[in-house]
């Protein structure tokens, strides 16, 4: 069998950091220590660099269709894009089916789209209108397919009501699955979108003002009490966004229910809504919720110090500035929404979250690898770095300082929300389950070697 040294590395873990060495053997982790015998096996000095487990990014939209175009980055560019950036698993987010379409129908689709995808992929289901043949399709695809989440939306064309969603949220405690939400309130939404158009208000810096702090508040603290009337269902809130949305978490915990769990993404940590104020560079920032104000930044960093907020995901869902982001020039409403991020999650946490000191290293691993594999069915095997585990690792150069430029990224897509920003601490070489598959920048994977994580709850 293979096998791979990785020695004298600072090796981090959920709950710690040390000096020393991880064999991998095949696939997976087979030993962890100090002064590892070397016979037999490839040796990687990895002395003065840091080794964390492969990033687990719980939240993409690979080749997300969203009816007028599709997400820019495919299963392939996008894993490929991850992988650089130190990812190793993703848990995608599948997009609406036709109307009317059983839970399984987008299964089968998007088996189809991930089938070039270079990292291993989870895929959490959608919920798009609730009936018997959908509520029995959950214990399907929990048994078939080893989904064991799904989305609901809140706001949106799809949405479901609250019936509905307090229908989806009982059936999930009976099956013991999660139930993942993006929240913010419709109402709010899309009457001041409406109202914005109608007198002539369509520039970016709109965007943020239709979608204020008390939609998405309001909306997650009425998805807690529905999982709460619902015997306390397991629930995650995707892309927690504002204070005023985690002050709404923390109060239902502290009343007591159990089972909730809350994630952030990097771009609600950096950047914050003045960046809407140039109508055209306000473009690339047109994500839904909308980027805000700074001192919501602090108290989201604030949230994941306490372990307030348990994960950080991306919500990776890119579209080109030019020609898609276009169509939101003269009318802010008619863009498609989301922006890029897989590649810079890791890098970006390591910089701005460890060395900048707002996290240590142990809280950028749970936050990034740990809790998300855990969370979501795929721990032990994945998430940490463990004897028995999958040989997921991801090795940074933790002094190297380097300029943020999308152009030497491999996302598929002509900007980055982080363009010129000047970072600490790069990825050098990605390991999943065991083969090298970054090195220094140059991609060694192969198309479609990611295998599908069948979850169990
Ligand atoms: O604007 C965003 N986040 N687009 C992706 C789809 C979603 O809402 O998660
Ligand atoms: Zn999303």
């Amino acid at each position: 069998m293979k096998k791979l040294l990785i020695q004298n590395a600072t090796v981090a873990t959920s709950t710690g950091v040390f000096n020393g060495d991880v064999l991998v053997e095949g696939e997976t982790i087979a030993a962890v220590g100090q002064n590892l015998p070397a016979k037999g096996a490839t040796v990687i000095n990895a002395t003065g660099e840091v080794l964390l487990p492969g990033g687990v990014d719980a939240h993409t939209h690979f080749d997300l269709d969203v009816g007028f175009t599709r997400a820019s980055d495919d299963f392939y560019t996008g894993s490929v894009a991850a992988a650089h950036g130190g990812t190793t698993t993703i848990i995608d987010h599948m997009a609406f089916g036709p109307a009317g379409c059983r839970l399984t129908h987008q299964v089968g689709v998007y088996h189809q789209l991930a089938k070039d995808c270079v990292i291993d992929y989870a895929l959490h289901g959608v919920i798009q209108h609730v009936d018997e043949q959908v509520l029995e399709d959950m214990a399907l695809l929990r048994d078939e397919e080893g989904i064991t989440s799904h989305k609901v939306y809140l706001t949106y064309a799809d949405m479901l009501n609250d019936a509905e969603v307090l229908a989806v949220l009982q059936r999930a405690k009976q099956l013991g699955v999660t139930v993942c939400a993006h929240c913010e309130n419709d109402a709010i939404v899309n009457s001041l979108r409406a109202q914005f158009v109608a007198s002539g208000k369509t520039a970016a810096k709109y965007h943020p003002l239709s979608r204020p702090a008390e939609a998405e508040a309001e909306a997650i603290f009425r998805f807690l009490s529905l999982a709460k009337a619902a015997g306390e269902a397991k629930v995650y809130v995707v892309h927690l966004s504002t204070a005023l949305g985690l002050q709404a978490i923390a109060l239902q915990r502290a009343a007591g229910q159990q089972n909730i769990f809350a994630e952030t993404c990097p771009q609600y940590l950096l950047l914050n809504d003045a960046l809407y104020d140039d109508p055209a560079e306000g473009l690339k920032y047109l994500m839904s919720p909308p980027l805000r104000k700074t001192a919501d930044e602090a108290m989201l960093w604030a949230g994941l110090q306490t372990g307030e907020i348990d994960t950080i995901g991306t919500d990776h869902c890119p579209f080109l500035l030019h020609p898609q982001k276009q169509r939101g020039k003269d009318d802010f409403t008619q863009a498609p929404n989301g922006a890029p991020g897989v590649e810079l999650r890791m890098p970006l946490l390591f910089s701005e979250g460890y060395k900048k000191g707002r996290l240590t290293l142990p809280e950028v691993v749970r936050t990034c690898c740990t809790r998300p594999a855990e969370i979501f069915g795929i721990a032990p095997q994945k998430g940490d770095i463990q004897v028995g585990a999958d040989a997921d690792l991801v090795l940074f150069n933790p002094d190297e300082e380097w300029t943020v430029t999308h152009a030497d990224l491999h996302e598929n897509v002509d900007y980055t929300p982080y363009e010129g920003m000047q970072l600490c601490g790069k990825p050098v070489l990605t390991i999943a389950r065991g083969q090298v598959i970054v090195k220094n920048g140059k991609f060694t994977g192969a198309a479609g070697r990611g295998k599908y994580l069948h979850r169990h709850v």
